[in-house]
């Protein structure tokens, strides 16, 4: 019954791989701006901490579980019991409803690559207006995200080595490299000290529970977890890697990358005199602004850095077509261009209904926002922490301890000193936090309706687990 599947062609490609779907819009887009509007320095350091203790021990949770059944997400969680497969079919719901407006901003990033070629950097004045107007438009958003879409599309049909490997081994290092650029640019700009204080100095006023939810689910998000990427991509992997060691390259990678976009956004976003709380345009509006001031040279760099941000967010956006293009294949035994035919479809009518809701349809609401926010406060800050609690009792208490501790230690042959240390973390420490955090998050919140219809949701997915393919 299980049929072959495809390793990864080498570590490097799987490293890549991965570390190419946790960097995304989540770390160069997202994080900047939540920094920005949830009061900076404070905000960073909860982050960081979330990455490094929960979000490492969940990624290697993922790893595991992965590739102990060899499974995508959600045949992964039917193998260890029909009553975990929502969890799975949750994952898959995630990745759609990411999908829903992630190729939206990844189209934004797309437009900004030929944006560099029509005047934009001849009036940093009107940068932010440009953006305004752009993001609002009832047509040219739309075609850039259906181009977007598309190369998504091209990628993911021809299956997971061919594509996914190639893309992140060749563009990874070149986006890293933009960065480390644009950061010592932005640093070395006269007023620049007063964004390094807001990235480092924290202001622990600002710190309450919706912060920390808010920092809780970028961690999710940021390293592709809580909804069955990690899982995926951990059943492809050979059974002589080491998983910890590449959740934890995987992990610091993305959290540095994450850092350095913030090196590279706020000094000069106030050197500049740019709102660090402008919100989600902060990324659109920072670096024209930095390349338009920059002479000659400007150009080119504006020209390199949104083609290597588009292609992170592609990295990523192709991680998450694959979840919902493997449960397709694997749960309904569709061919992969049955299943892509039909995820494009559904992505391409929630991505336009993403897009217009930040335009002509800012009024149409539900549950009291509007569709792009809908879908993200859905997916970050209710099925992606709650999904990867529920992962952790999954592998925590669903799962043999003598299989696990296998799985991670490929039968023995390597060392895992902190073997005890993880466990405890997946068993008790990551459920009770991620609990304590989502509540006071609920409480705090000025989204509870959503939130609160997104948990019953849930409950409602957990009483038909076993019915679900
Ligand atoms: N981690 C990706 C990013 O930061 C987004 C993502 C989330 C990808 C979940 C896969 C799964 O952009």
């Amino acid at each position: 019954m299980s049929h072959e599947r495809e390793n990864w062609g080498s570590r490097f490609g799987f490293i890549m791989a991965a570390a190419g779907s946790a960097v995304g819009l989540g770390n160069i887009w997202r994080f900047p701006y939540l920094t920005g509007t949830s009061g900076g320095g404070a905000f960073i350091l909860v982050y960081v901490l979330f990455a490094l203790f929960v979000g490492l021990s969940v990624m290697l949770a993922e790893f595991t579980l992965g590739r102990y059944t060899a499974k995508a997400a959600t045949g992964a969680y039917k193998q260890v019991s029909r009553q975990w497969t929502f969890v799975g079919f949750m994952g898959v719901l995630t990745a759609l409803f990411i999908m829903g407006f992630y190729p939206v901003v990844g189209g934004w990033a797309t437009a900004y690559i030929f944006k560099g070629f029509t005047g934009l950097l001849q009036h940093p004045e009107a940068v932010e207006d440009v953006f305004g107007a752009f993001i609002s438009d009832p047509v040219q958003p739309l075609i850039w995200m259906v181009i977007y879409l598309a190369l998504n599309i091209a990628i993911v049909i021809k299956g997971i080595s061919g594509g996914i490997e190639k893309a992140g081994k060749v563009l990874m290092p070149t986006l890293f490299l933009l960065l480390v650029i644009i950061a010592i640019r932005g640093l070395t700009l006269p007023g620049a000290s007063a964004g390094v204080s807001f990235l480092f100095k924290p202001d622990f006023s600002k710190l309450d529970g919706s912060v920390a939810l808010a920092a809780l689910g970028q961690a999710f998000f940021s390293l592709s977890l809580g909804m069955g990427c990690m899982i995926t991509y951990g059943s492809f992997l050979a059974k002589t890697e080491d998983l910890k060691g590449n959740a934890l390259i995987v992990t610091i990678m993305d959290t540095c990358i994450a850092l350095l976009a913030g090196l590279a956004m706020f000094p000069a976003a106030f050197a500049y005199g740019v709102d660090p709380a402008a919100g989600p345009g902060l990324i659109f509006v920072v670096m024209p602004t930095v390349f338009a001031n920059m002479g000659g040279l400007g150009q080119v760099f504006h020209v390199l850095f949104f083609i290597a941000f588009t292609v992170a967010a592609l990295t990523s956006s192709i991680s998450l077509m694959e979840v919902v293009v493997d449960y397709f294949i694997e749960q309904h035994h569709k061919t992969r261009k049955q299943a892509v035919l039909y995820t494009s479809i559904i992505m391409v009518i929630m991505c336009v209904l993403a897009s217009l809701s930040l335009g002509v349809m800012a009024d149409f609401h539900i549950l009291g926002v509007g569709v792009f926010d809908f879908l993200d406060i859905l997916t970050d800050k209710v099925y992606m922490a709650i999904g990867g609690m529920l992962l952790c009792l999954c592998v925590g208490w669903s799962v043999k301890k003598e299989d696990i501790y296998n799985e991670v230690t490929n039968n023995g042959e390597l060392k895992f000193g902190l073997f005890g240390l993880w466990y405890g973390l997946i068993r008790f420490v990551n459920p009770i936090l991620i609990a304590i955090v989502s509540v006071s998050g609920l409480i705090a919140n000025e989204n509870r309706a959503l939130m609160i219809a997104g948990l019953a949701s849930i409950g409602v997915m957990a009483i038909f687990s076993k019915k679900m393919s």
